[in-house]
């Protein structure tokens, strides 16, 4: 079980103290939400804030990128100090070739779908992937509400993962999971949580170790 707080609600004028606090209290990784203004509507940050973050932190960096056809951008990433890549299946023209290569960098490979999109996307990449990150939200913007009908299709690729004899395969969550619903999604068979407002509204310390306790 992981707790992958995405900074994209810190406060970025003392990012550094925020990113120590949630590593101090226990984060297991640092979700940084990559967003191009074209997949996504809105922009966020890039590359510099990746490396900037890596300087403080020696969690692993959970990159997550909201970004047309990613592969431009794979090892970019990696020098700034990505440890696990995510790309959209939305978004690459060539999603196999696009997980490849993040392996052939020594990062873990992730695949995000959005919460149209079928499981059935999934079919013949199970081999090339380390983790399947499904949207709870679209992706977008921090700070909206959890998608109910996700819990069935976290459910299923759960049940897809065991079926297959894929130990290993992480399931992360993403978007919209508060101190409330964290069990449910926990329940449905994810083991990788990712949660923005929730942490860093209030008091991140206090928080992170709240989402910890109701996680196990
Ligand atoms: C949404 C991002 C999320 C976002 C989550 O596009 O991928 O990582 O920061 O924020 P909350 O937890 O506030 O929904
Ligand atoms: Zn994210």
């Amino acid at each position: 079980m992981k707790l992958s707080p995405s900074i994209l609600s810190a406060d970025f004028s003392r990012l550094g103290a925020e990113i120590k606090s949630i590593d101090e209290a226990g984060a297991d990784y640092i979700h940084l939400d990559i967003m191009d203004g074209q997949f996504v509507p809105n922009l966020s940050f890039g590359i510099p804030v990746v490396e900037a973050v890596r300087k403080v932190t020696d969690k692993p960096l959970d990159v997550h990128l909201m970004i047309e056809e990613p592969i431009r951008y794979i090892e970019a990433f990696q020098e700034a100090g990505a440890d696990i890549l995510t790309v959209h299946v939305e978004a690459c023209k060539h999603l196999h070739r696009t997980l490849s290569r993040i392996r052939e960098l020594d990062m873990k490979a992730g695949v995000a779908l959005n919460p149209a999109t079928s499981v059935n996307v999934l079919n013949y990449i199970f081999d090339d992937v380390d983790l399947v990150l499904v949207m709870s939200v679209n992706p977008g913007y921090g700070g909206q509400t959890f998608i109910p009908g996700m819990l069935d299709k976290i459910k299923r690729i759960h049940k897809i993962a065991d079926d297959k004899g894929l130990q290993n395969l992480d399931i992360e969550v993403d978007g919209g999971i508060t101190l409330n619903n964290v069990s449910a999604v926990v329940d449905a068979g994810a083991n990788v949580i990712v949660a923005g407002s929730a942490i860093f509204q209030g008091d991140p310390k206090a928080n992170v170790k709240e989402f910890l306790k109701r996680m196990y």
